[in-house]
């Protein structure tokens, strides 16, 4: 339910901001939820644009890692779930466009940011994927850190992006339930199946933990978001969430995670885990990982590569307009 929509102008003269500000604030007090068609403030749909944006970004960069493996997978099986897999990726980036359209973004317009490097996409698809193993590993890992981050999501503030939430939520469970099966599988197999397995934890556990974002002291669009209503939880309470999460499964897959410090915590009851090496997430982010150059080179071979099917779509919709005119 959301709170009724911009109030009409009065006989008088149009609606009085702080009137609009008040109805804003008290949908977002009230638990409910902004619709496309109510008035917002401009600092949220800026902040909401570029959250989904990004996110959008990160579903569609997120693909090439591991559709790089389709045509190496190893039987059919495993081929027709990875398959799946990225094309749920592909749909996921369709859903949070649309939702950032609903805000006034223009779906090229943020394509273009993101080849720009006007806007960013997760760190952790900068990472190579180096054995069949990944797979099964940014399943478990990155999907499950995805999860953490995106169930909250679907109680955001705005409608549409937690509308696409609940979908994209559903989708991410069968992701990680996937890879922890090929885990679980290959960890069966032979001792250099499960060897692939632990050099792939050993690659992917600390990128997965800076999925969550940078401590909450340092980052400075958190707060705002969470009185919002955008975001529901801190990054370091996420963070924490999914190393309880994931101590335990790594334990019965059989697998050492690559931290000498990673405890139980009976005072807190949480596992205490060692230092991020934040120097590392700020080089990737901006730039500087060991993939970001050919995720954007591939990004914009695409866009360029199939510019002609949109033209010729749109000339198509065009013609067909003028006909029924
Ligand atoms: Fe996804
Ligand atoms: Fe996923």
């Amino acid at each position: 339910m959301s709170a009724p929509a911009l109030e009409r102008p009065r006989a008088d003269g149009p609606p009085d901001p702080a009137a609009l500000q008040e109805r804003f604030d008290a949908t977002i007090a009230a638990g409910q939820r902004i619709e496309p068609r109510d008035w917002m403030p401009g600092g949220y749909r800026k902040t909401l644009i570029r959250q989904i944006a990004q996110h959008a970004h990160s579903e569609i960069i997120g693909m090439q890692p591991e559709g790089d493996w389709l045509l190496a997978a190893p039987s059919l099986r495993r081929k027709a779930i990875l398959l799946a897999k990225v094309q749920d990726e592909a749909g996921h980036g369709m859903y949070l466009y649309a939702a950032a359209e609903t805000l006034g973004a223009d779906r090229a317009d943020l394509t273009d940011k993101l080849i720009e490097g006007r806007q960013k996409y997760s760190s952790i698809f900068n990472y190579p994927t180096l054995n069949y193993a990944d797979v099964g590993v940014i399943g478990w890992l990155v999907d499950g850190a995805a999860i953490c981050n995106q169930v909250p999501l679907c109680r955001s503030s705005y409608g549409p992006y937690a509308r696409a939430m609940i979908r994209i939520c559903k989708e991410e469970s069968f992701h990680q339930r996937q890879g922890y099966e090929l885990l679980m599988t290959m960890m069966r197999g032979t001792p250099e199946q499960r060897a692939m397995v632990q050099d792939a934890v050993d690659r992917w556990w600390w990128p997965s933990l800076m999925m969550f974002g940078p401590p909450d002291e340092d980052s400075p669009n958190s707060a705002q978001s969470m009185a919002w209503g955008i975001k529901r939880h801190g990054n370091d309470e996420l963070r924490q969430r999914y190393v309880d999460m994931s101590v335990p499964q790594a334990a019965f897959l059989g697998v050492t995670l690559p931290d000498p410090e990673i405890a139980w915590d009976a005072e807190t009851g949480h596992y205490r885990f060692g230092r991020i090496d934040w120097a590392e997430f700020k080089r990737v982010i901006s730039g500087d990982g060991p993939a970001n150059a050919e995720r954007i080179a591939r990004r914009r071979a695409a866009r360029d590569d199939n510019a002609w099917v949109v033209e010729a779509a749109t000339s198509y919709a065009q013609k067909q307009a003028e006909a029924a005119a």
